[in-house]
């Protein structure tokens, strides 16, 4: 009980910590780009960002034309440092429009920033009237508020392209939405998000750290994702296959408590398996659901961790290949038809 105690203490110094993550220009225009057309006519919502810092703000206002955006809010909370190397703080949480219009900054001052009454908490009424105005949310959010940032972007039928820790697709209500298609993972993770910029108390250690050649203080935690609601054409790809179940049997061992084989590897999924399988969590990364069905996370029957030979190492979402299982559905009423036209004849 008490390690559980010191774990959740320690997992949530952690989660406060990345809070203070910056998001670098290269990884917003990695991901961005899968994306251009959905930005047409659009208003632009972050609302964890300082435009002053924010290089999600500098992404979409440096590239204002090119995506046909029709606006860019920006909205601050108040604990907002001035910059990353100032220490000093606002009265309150402010905002900052942008529509391109000849003589607006791109950089804004002081001056041009609009205060809020409040300290500009994404969760405040302020923040909310203008998240209702906007078409889609693009951010990097406090990840120890992940739960609760997703669940408001739910409530208010948002479409949104956002930054997670991979964990977060093991929450349940974020599990739900990926489950329900309405939400999916982007392009990018892992490695594929190159780091954060961090603030200057932020201690350097490790071999994932190091100075950029601008002298910003960069951490590669490897374990970020982006998840949305954006179309893109990854989503409608098929994995592809190349393994096969029968004869191979025993690379593929039952659960104990779930009918159904365990799969280590995305790649190694056989393609001739009608049944349930489980596979890691990456897979979602992969995932076309025209070509596979999600049919349960990570619990057997008893609903107990799915466990093979009474181990239970397995982390896995259960799965089924709809095109299999479409297949046979056709060749059942194919040789129903003939069966019942023979007897006719
Ligand atoms: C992970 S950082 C990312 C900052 C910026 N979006 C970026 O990607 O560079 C999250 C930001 O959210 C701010 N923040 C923390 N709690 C907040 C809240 N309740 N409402 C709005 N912003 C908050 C933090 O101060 C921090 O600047």
């Amino acid at each position: 009980m008490a390690r559980k105690a010191t774990n959740k203490t320690l997992q949530r110094a952690k989660e406060s910590k990345s809070d203070e993550f910056y998001t670098q220009y290269s990884d917003i225009e990695r991901e961005l780009k899968h994306y251009k057309d959905e930005f047409k006519d659009k208003v632009i919502f972050c609302n964890c960002d300082d435009p002053r810092i924010s290089n999600f703000f500098n992404y979409f206002a440096s590239n204002f034309k090119k995506l046909g955006l029709k606006k860019i809010i920006t909205a601050c909370y108040r604990k907002q440092k001035k910059d990353l190397f100032n220490t000093e703080e606002f009265e309150s949480g402010f905002f900052y429009e942008y529509s391109g219009v000849k003589g607006e900054k791109i950089r804004p001052n002081l001056d041009d920033i609009i205060q809020f009454k409040g300290d500009g908490d994404f969760r405040s009424s302020e923040s909310i009237q203008l998240l209702k105005q906007v078409d889609i949310v693009v951010t990097n959010p406090p990840f120890s508020l992940f739960r609760e940032y997703v669940a408001q972007l739910v409530k208010y039928d948002n479409k949104f392209l956002i930054i997670g820790n991979i964990n977060a697709i093991t929450y349940k209500e974020i599990f739900k939405l990926i489950n329900e298609n309405k939400a999916w993972l982007g392009i990018n993770l892992g490695r594929g998000i190159s780091g954060f910029i961090v603030p200057e108390n932020y201690e350097l250690y490790g071999t994932e750290t190091g100075i950029d050649n601008l002298g910003n203080r960069i951490v590669s935690p490897n374990n970020c994702l982006w998840l949305t609601n954006l179309d893109t054409s990854k989503r409608h790809e098929d994995i592809t296959l190349t393994k096969i179940y029968y004869g191979n049997e025993r690379d593929y061992p039952r659960y104990d408590n779930y009918d159904g084989i365990n799969v280590n590897k995305t790649k190694d999924i056989p393609l001739d398996y009608s049944g349930v399988m489980g596979v890691p969590i990456t897979f979602l990364h992969k995932f076309n659901p025209e070509q596979f069905e999600i049919i349960k996370f990570r619990k057997g029957d008893d609903e107990k961790d799915l466990s093979i030979n009474g181990k239970c190492p397995y982390f896995r979402i259960l799965i089924r290949n709809k095109r299999i299982q479409d297949n046979l559905e056709k060749n059942f009423i194919l040789n129903f038809q003939k069966l019942v036209q023979i007897q006719e004849v």
